[in-house]
Order: C-alpha cells, then sequence, then structure tokens
C-alpha cells in the first residue's frame, strides 16, 4: 500500500511531534484537535523544534530553512475529522484513555475511508481494545513514539492478533519512511521499551524513598555511571508523573506483579498535581527551567 497521506489524531506533545516528523519525511500530513488553540500551541511547538533542527544544521542531522518552509506547507491543522476522510493512514495521539480513544475511533471508522491503517501511539493499553471500536481490526497497529519524537529515533510497531501480515509490513516500512527504526513487537502491555523502562523508573522511586540517595544523586549516578542522558527524576518529569502513574495501572492491571506497580510517592505527587515539566513541579521545581531545583520528598 502506498501512503501518501498522513493523519494525525491530537496536537500536543506526542501529536505535534509525530505530525511533525511526518510533514518533514514529505507526506502530506493533516492534524486534528478538538478546539483551534490547541491546534495553535501544538504548532507553536513544531515551529519551535524545526527551528532548532535548522540551527543544528544538515551535518548534524538538521534541516535546512527550505525544508522547514516546505515542511510547514505540507502541514495542515483542522478541527473537522471529515478533512481526515481520504487519509491513509491515521495515527491517533489523543489522551490515555481508553474510554476516550474507543470513542474517537468509532467515529473515526465511518469517515475514513475503507482500506485505511488506523494506528495508535498508545504506551500501555492494549491495542486489540481499541480496535474492537472499529470494523477494521485486521487494519489496526500501534506505532509507539518516544519524546522528543523529532529527536529519538525509535518507534515500536505493534502486531495484533489480528493486524494483516500486509498491513504490518506496511507499517514498518511507513516508519523506516518517516527517517525511524523500527521495530516489530506485539501487543503484550508496555511492548519493548515500557516494559523495561517502567521498573527501572519505579525502582529509582522506591531507592530513593528508602534512602538510597538524593533525586540529584540518583540522578547523576544514572547519568555518569550508565551514561543514560537523563537520570530517572529527570526523565520521570520529562515524560509527565501522570503518564507514568496510569501507565503503572495498566501494567500492573495485567501482571500483577510488584515491580510495575506505583510507589507511595508517585501517587501523591499526582494527587497533588505536581506532574512534572508540564505543570512547572514534579521531582524537581522548575521555576527556572533552566535551572531545576530537586525537591525533597522523604
Ligand atoms: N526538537 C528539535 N530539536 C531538539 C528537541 C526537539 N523537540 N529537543 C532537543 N533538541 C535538540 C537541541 O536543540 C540540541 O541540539 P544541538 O545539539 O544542535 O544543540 C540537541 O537536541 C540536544 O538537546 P539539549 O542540549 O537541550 O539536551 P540533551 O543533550 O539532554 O538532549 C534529549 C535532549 C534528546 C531529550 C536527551 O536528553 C534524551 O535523549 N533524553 C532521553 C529521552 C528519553 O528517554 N525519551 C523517551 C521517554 S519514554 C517515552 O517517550 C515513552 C512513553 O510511552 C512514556
Amino acid at each position: 500500500m502506498n501512503i501518501k497521506k498522513v493523519g494525525v489524531l491530537g496536537c500536543g506533545l506526542m501529536g505535534s511531534g509525530i505530525a511533525q516528523v511526518a510533514a518533514t519525511a514529505g507526506f502530506e500530513t493533516v492534524v486534528l484537535e478538538q478546539e483551534q488553540r490547541f491546534l495553535d500551541k501544538g504548532f507553536a511547538g513544531i515551529d519551535k523544534s524545526l527551528s532548532r533542527l535548522v540551527e543544528r544544521g544538515v551535518e548534524k542531522g538538521g534541516i535546512t530553512a527550505e525544508q522547514k518552509a516546505a515542511t510547514l506547507a505540507r502541514l495542515k491543522g483542522t478541527t473537522s475529522m471529515k478533512d481526515l476522510a481520504d487519509c491513509d493512514i491515521v495515527i491517533e495521539a489523543i489522551i490515555e484513555n481508553a474510554v476516550e480513544k474507543r470513542k474517537t475511533y468509532a467515529q473515526l471508522d465511518m469517515i475514513v475511508k475503507k482500506d485505511a491503517i488506523f494506528a495508535t501511539n498508545t504506551s500501555s493499553i492494549c491495542v486489540a481494545e481499541l480496535m474492537t471500536a472499529t470494523d477494521r481490526p485486521e487494519r489496526f497497529v500501534g506505532l509507539h513514539f518516544f519524546n522528543p519524537v523529532p529527536m529519538m529515533k525509535l518507534v515500536e510497531v505493534v502486531r495484533t492478533i489480528a493486524t494483516a501480515p500486509d498491513v504490518f509490513d506496511t507499517a514498518v516500512a511507513f516508519g523506516e519512511k518517516l527517517g525511524k527504526v523500527p521495530v516489530r513487537t506485539v501487543d503484550k502491555p508496555g511492548f519493548i521499551v515500557n516494559r523495561l523502562l517502567v521498573p527501572y523508573l519505579l525502582d529509582a522511586i522506591r531507592a530513593y524513598e528508602e534512602g538510597v540517595g538524593s533525586i540529584a544523586d540518583i540522578d547523576e549516578s544514572m547519568k555518569l555511571g550508565c551514561g543514560y542522558p537523563m537520570g530517572p527524576f529527570t526523565l520521570l518529569d520529562f515524560v509527565g508523573l501522570d503518564t507514568t502513574y496510569y501507565i503503572t495501572h495498566v501494567m500492573y492491571d495485567e501482571f500483577k506483579e510488584r515491580r510495575f506497580a506505583a510507589p507511595p510517592l508517585l501517587k501523591r505527587l499526582v494527587l497533588a498535581g505536581w506532574y512534572g515539566r508540564k505543570t512547572g513541579k514534579g521531582f524537581y521545581d522548575y521555576t527556572d527551567p533552566k535551572n531545576p531545583v530537586p525537591g525533597k520528598f522523604v
């Protein structure tokens, strides 16, 4: 199947990043949001990210000013689902909530042409639970991207028990065309990355709760001792504590293992509304975003 037009549902952090890489890769791309103000916010982020890539320069993996202009020309925002009717693939990146996602897919299924592929960027929800909201389960896959999407090279391509082999192959080839490295995986909570990453992040919180080290020292240890680009608490704040907390529920529910269970401190930070970078406070305080100050919670 030849993919020419890409639809993206949601222009938040992940949706805007996915739309950006699709348009940069040469696809006509249309992004759906509920309200114009969400599109405006997402497009401002895309503009900023493209400018950073222009500053970076082509030699270091960036883009030219002409490529930025061509990318923006291929990108369209809309608040009407009808504008996605002739898309060849639609990638959903809305709120991580199965009920909301199913509702959206049911509407989409009636509007988008029958041979289009539906993909979800969910990080933890069972893909089979989403595909059954449509009449095209064989044309349904997971395409799981990583934050920040323009920088992270990986995309997990997820096959369900119903995905047709040619649809899966098309999704893998599409991931390559986006300039990503696709890995093939199956519909099990967390896929590959979060299956390994989430227990590590939760262990870091437990180590802190047990007094093994301060937030700053645990972060520094994993950066300098293991060469990770961010320590676990910086990464937790970057991913979002609410998102992580949600993922732990889905994973714990499936596996019933302590390593996927949310530590008490994570729950309390989420209850306080301290979700990390996006709310200005999480394990760190981002009042001065260039100089985050670690919290003291135990
Ligand atoms: N768009 C364009 N360029 C960007 C960018 C963006 N969104 N974010 C960073 N960059 C560029 C910067 O401009 C800079 O470019 P330069 O080298 O030309 O100056 C370069 O990337 C490096 O950025 P910084 O100097 O600001 O900071 P870092 O060196 O720390 O890199 C990072 C930033 C790429 C985010 C790096 O810290 C990193 O890889 N962190 C780990 C991220 C990670 O693990 N993500 C996965 C999260 S898990 C997930 O998403 C799954 C979900 O299901 C939970």
